[in-house]
């Protein structure tokens, strides 16, 4: 946790630096990863912990970590479940970052949407806080779909928005966040089913998301400070009134691609 002079110099020379850093990612900053530490989400390994357990993966599992940012789900998955695992992540300061502590075997630079994959590879791909940020989450979906064997398992993780009204509010904000793209549940449940996945479990963890915010309070005082170092001062309200609206929230959900006998039962059955 930041001590509070620290923050405020830090604070106080990003404001000179507004305009070089405005479009600086919220999970780039340093002032997030000050209070989640490597892993750029809520609640940690809490959720990859219980797909893995959910989804049955066993030790010599081939993983995708899509949007791995530093690489510490893909750690996790290798060190305490002994899953083999790639990252992806597009090549920005923080994936370099992440690079600089793993072999390019483990870290590959790439997109979620175009993944350097052939076809049926991955037992499982989890996709941590990051779909609620791709401009065509269809279309990654598309591709997990298709480098996942027959039988394999999504794993995903994101902000949602509990309420339909806020988040047309939330997508307007000049901000680069997970909140920013959140939409209502069954938009999401819908998309993933569209390609082709069977949804097996889909759970609200909003706990999770609040709990990040109260640790947010206590290293910088409130929440209207924290966003401060985000969102301009003119458009703090319109951050407010989106929130109260929008209702974020967090959610682990889980799919299933269909074995082969499984497509061809539910084709012959429509
Ligand atoms: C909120 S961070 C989450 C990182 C990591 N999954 C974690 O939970 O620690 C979002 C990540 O998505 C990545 N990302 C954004 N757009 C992407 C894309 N088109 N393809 C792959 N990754 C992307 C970002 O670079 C960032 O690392």
């Amino acid at each position: 946790m930041w001590p509070w002079a620290k923050w405020q110099k830090w604070n106080r020379s990003w404001r000179t630096n507004r305009r070089a850093v405005e479009a600086l990612p919220l999970y780039e900053s340093p002032a997030l990863r000050e209070v989640t530490g490597p892993t750029l989400r809520p609640g940690g390994f809490t959720l990859t912990d219980r797909a893995v357990a959910l989804c049955g993966l066993i030790p010599d599992a081939m993983a995708l970590d899509a949007g791995c940012g530093l690489g510490a789900t893909t750690d996790r998955l290798v060190s305490k479940h002994g899953i083999r695992t790639i990252g992806l992540d597009v090549p920005t300061s923080l994936f370099q970052e992440g690079r600089s502590t793993h072999s390019s075997k483990t870290l590959v630079g790439g997109f979620a949407d175009r993944l350097p994959f052939g076809r049926e590879i991955f037992d499982a791909v989890f996709c941590e806080c990051v779909l609620s940020l791709l401009s065509d989450p269809g279309r990654a979906l598309t591709e997990f779909h298709r480098v996942l064997r027959r039988g394999g398992w999504l794993v995903i993780t994101d902000i949602y928005a509990r309420a339909h009204k806020g988040a047309s509010i939330l997508k307007q904000l000049p901000l680069i966040s997970c909140l920013k793209g959140a939409r209502p549940r069954q938009e999401l449940v819908d998309m993933v089913e569209g390609v082709g996945f069977q949804m097996v479990l889909c759970e609200d963890h909003t706990r999770l998301l609040k709990r990040l915010a109260a640790e947010i309070v206590f290293a910088y005082g409130s929440m209207q400070k924290f966003w401060t170092l985000f969102v301009p001062d003119g458009r703090l309200s319109e951050l407010a009134c989106g929130l109260e609206q929008a209702r974020p929230g967090y959610w682990l959900m889980v799919g299933h691609k269909k074995l082969k006998a499984e497509s061809s039962k539910l084709k012959a059955e429509s």
